[in-house]
């Protein structure tokens, strides 16, 4: 195979609750298509069966349509990626099976991805307006399912330096949303309400973590006790202050990845910080991001939206990546819900 060989992967991602495929020419994104699943929304949260029997509904229609897009037939595709783990075992399952079932029945090469590296690697998919961090830097990750500061010495040499104790930092803006009752994603709610408010009106305490890894679950806690004892003063409370409480939790957020990330630094020396996942949207985060720029001389790296919550093109650049080195699975391969990004 030579370098100019043009390549076509078809990748699939199902990992939680957004049913999505993609097609890549090289590093290039042809289509990327993505359903999410409005069903969770009335529940608050995830519902893993509901979850997969949705993306049962989904896949094909979302595949036909990536292709569509990309204007590419069946037959021209070189192989099928598919994400492997992390995620819900019942909606993994379900982009496991068609992957395999459509790699047989073409006869093409399957290539199984791992979703955490996967966002990390979202930045090497080519696109006209963005710059690619090199080797070695920080990578965060920040979204519903997860929160992990990675050293990524090459695209397939990764080591966690830090990672949730238990909620993840999107579960945190979720959870403190419903707190003061906004629906279910409430991140981009939090998001919105706290450019108007004041930062500094209320404070939460910031756990005490050693090392890099994070926790949040505390923050939750002080948050709830907070505002039940501020509504048994003012049932109006919430109403009357919304912009400010959602400033105060956002700014306390921030502060925590804000803190780790610059232990991890000073511990690495390397200044080239990667982010990706649902959270890296957060208009507060991406602020933090650029002061630190100037502030501190680092390097961040931000891919384009589509790219930072879950999307089958980041899966894609794996897939592509995993081609050229020839690192195919076979049929016999399962879906794993735990899957560490350091076995992948
Ligand atoms: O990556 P993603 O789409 O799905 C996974 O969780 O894997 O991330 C979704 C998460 C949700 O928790 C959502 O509330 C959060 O990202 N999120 C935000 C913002 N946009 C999405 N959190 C804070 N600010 C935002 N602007
Ligand atoms: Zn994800």
């Amino acid at each position: 195979m030579t370098d100019n060989t043009t390549i076509y992967i078809l990748a699939i991602e199902s990992s939680c609750d957004d049913t999505s495929a993609a097609v890549l020419c090289n590093k290039k994104t042809l289509s990327n298509v993505v359903a999410s699943q409005k069903i969770h929304e009335e529940y608050g949260g995830v519902v893993p069966e509901l979850a997969s029997r949705a993306h049962q509904q989904n896949i094909v229609p979302v595949v036909h349509q990536a292709l569509t897009m990309a204007n590419i037939d069946k037959k021209q595709l070189s192989a099928i990626a598919f994400t492997r783990g992390p995620g819900l075992m019942g909606s993994l399952l379900v982009g496991t099976s068609f992957a395999k079932s459509l790699a047989l029945g073409l006869d093409i090469p399957l290539i199984e991805v791992n979703h955490m590296q996967a966002h990390i690697l979202a930045h090497f998919i080519e696109d006209e307006n963005n710059s690619q961090p090199t080797f070695p830097f920080l990578a965060l990750t920040i979204s519903g399912g997860h929160t992990q500061i990675v050293l990524v010495k090459t695209a397939f040499d990764m080591e966690i330096l830090g990672q949730t104790l238990d909620d993840a930092v999107g579960e945190a803006f979720d959870k403190s949303a419903k707190i003061l009752g906004l629906p279910y994603p409430g991140g981009p709610l939090i998001d919105k309400y706290a450019q108007l408010g004041n930062p500094k009106a209320f404070q939460f305490t910031k756990p005490r973590v050693d090392g890099l890894n994070f926790s949040f679950s505390g923050l939750k806690t002080n948050i709830l006790y907070f505002i039940q004892r501020e509504v048994k003063k003012n049932p109006d409370f919430i109403m009357q202050n919304l912009n400010d409480i959602c400033a105060s939790i956002q700014y306390t957020i921030i502060e925590i990845l804000m803190g780790k990330l610059k232990l991890a630094v000073k511990q690495t020396n390397i200044k080239q910080i990667a982010i990706g996942g649902g959270v890296s949207a957060n208009s507060g985060i991406r602020k933090a991001l650029k002061e630190a720029e100037e502030k501190w001389k680092w390097k961040t790296y931000v891919p384009k939206l589509e790219y930072c919550t879950d999307n089958a093109a980041m899966i894609g650049i794996v897939g592509y990546l995993k081609y050229k080195k020839g690192a195919f699975t076979n049929q016999s391969i399962t879906a794993i819900p735990r899957y560490g990004i350091m076995e992948a």
